[in-house]
């Protein structure tokens, strides 16, 4: 009941002076009541779901603030346990296989919750993309890496956050010391309180990982910019390319498809809502046409002034087919409030993934799916037709071998 219709109902009733005052005390005690539910409501901090609907409109009454200004927020990342019998000899890759059957393929940002322990996974292909990076940060030195000055502060907070949390989670690998990390494997040291650092602070943090790490910073316009990075495995784009670019802008110039009509609005308002206490994470996936981790060179050289899928080779051997797939994190940095986006790269050959069970078969009904401006985007022309006879005989020989389809649900879910 609102107060308006508690007014109504008052005014209907011909009071005496005793029931005007006890009414007036009730209609009083519910517009209280409506007005703290309304701030309980716009403080969007009632319900709190296992899983949020991240992508919801920030809800109204949000605290005002200044854009562009972040006040330190004390939040500490709880601390990781490390991780079960990891070794970075024979810890596999988390084999993510996030695609669905259609008919219709959706359009989202499709985020979930992260665990605080699982921030950054690290496996057994560690030392192949640590050397990768390596020879990619010699080669292409600052086409690939850089910290603008007034990112400075949270690409430092970044290596800082490193600093504890993988020595937590990977102590066979990692050792925190005084001033920073020391890789026991790779016999690298890391000192991140001498100034200036001997690296830039970003290609430093590439080098303990096996993410691509980019940092987004709010300016006075109340905009994202991508103010710092490594993107040194990613495939299919260039940092130098996005660079002091705007969020929106750098997914409008990848073309990523229905970005202005589905995903903008969700993602800027995830964006200004992001607190350093709810990481997210999401996944996707791709087809590639070759087996360049670091560069798809299939959509042309990598110094090319153009890249383009209508440059690839159509058709080629079922052989050169890959599966690739990013498990992207996000968090704010509690101390300068930057948004931490770690893409780490997943990478198979078809050719193996598909001797899993279920998976051909979801795979095709989930390339088929895709509507004209997702098949653009993932450059399908070039590759269906090989690959979707080839993965539905694969399916076939499945079923046929005693597959059950109707089991799937308790063997996989998303995103594996
Ligand atoms: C690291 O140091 C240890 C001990 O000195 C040595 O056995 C190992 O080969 C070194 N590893 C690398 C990658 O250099
Ligand atoms: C790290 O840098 C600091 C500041 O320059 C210096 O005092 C310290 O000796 C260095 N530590 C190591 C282990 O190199």
């Amino acid at each position: 009941m609102t107060t308006e219709t508690l007014r109504g109902t008052l005014l209907s009733i011909a009071p005496t002076k005793e029931v005007v005052g006890v009414f007036l005390i009730l209609n009083i005690f519910a517009w209280l009541v409506v007005r703290v539910s309304q701030r309980w409501m716009a403080s969007g901090q009632t319900t709190r779901a296992a899983t949020p609907d991240l992508e919801k409109p920030a809800s109204r009454g949000k605290v005002a603030r200044v854009p562009g200004t972040w006040l330190a927020s004390d939040f500490k990342r709880p601390t990781a346990p490390p991780y079960p019998d990891w070794d970075v000899h024979t810890s596999k890759p988390i084999p993510y296989r996030p695609f669905r059957y259609g008919p219709k393929y959706f359009v989202t940002l499709g985020l979930r919750s992260m665990k605080w322990n699982e921030w950054i996974e690290l496996d057994n292909h560690y030392l192949k993309y640590h050397a990768d990076k390596k020879k990619r940060l010699e080669e292409r030195g600052d086409k690939c890496y850089g910290t603008a000055p007034e990112a400075m502060n949270g690409a430092i907070e970044l290596l800082e956050e490193l600093c504890e949390y993988l020595p937590e989670r990977y102590p066979t690998m990692f050792q925190k010391t005084p001033t920073g990390i020391a890789n026991t494997v790779t016999n690298e040291t890391f000192n991140i309180t001498q100034r200036p650092l001997a690296e830039d602070p970003m290609a430093m943090a590439a080098r303990l990982v096996q993410d691509d790490l980019a940092l987004m910073f709010e300016r006075a316009d109340g905009e994202y910019y991508l103010l710092a990075g490594a993107i040194l495995l990613a495939g299919f784009w260039r940092l130098s390319d996005k660079f002091g670019m705007r969020l929106s802008e750098i997914h409008t110039s990848g073309d990523v498809p229905q970005y202005r009509e589905k995903l903008e609005k969700g993602m800027m308002n995830f964006f200004r809502r992001l607190t350093p206490e709810e990481p997210v994470v999401r996944n996707n996936y791709f087809i590639q046409v070759d087996d360049s981790l670091a560069w798809s060179h299939s959509i042309g050289p990598e110094d090319a002034e153009l890249v383009s899928w209508s440059t690839a080779e159509k058709n080629k051997a079922i052989e050169n087919h890959f599966f690739r797939s990013e498990r992207q994190s996000l968090r704010r940095l509690p101390k300068t409030g930057a948004v931490v986006f770690t893409i780490r790269t997943y990478f198979e050959p078809i050719t193996d993934i598909v001797k899993e069970p279920f998976v051909p078969g979801r795979l095709a009904s989930a390339i088929r799916s895709w509507g004209d401006d997702v098949s653009r985007y993932k450059g399908k022309e070039k590759y269906e037709e090989v690959l979707l006879e080839y993965l539905d005989q694969k399916h076939k020989e499945q079923v046929e071998s005693g597959l059950d389809i109707e089991k799937e649900e308790d063997v996989r879910s998303y995103p594996l």
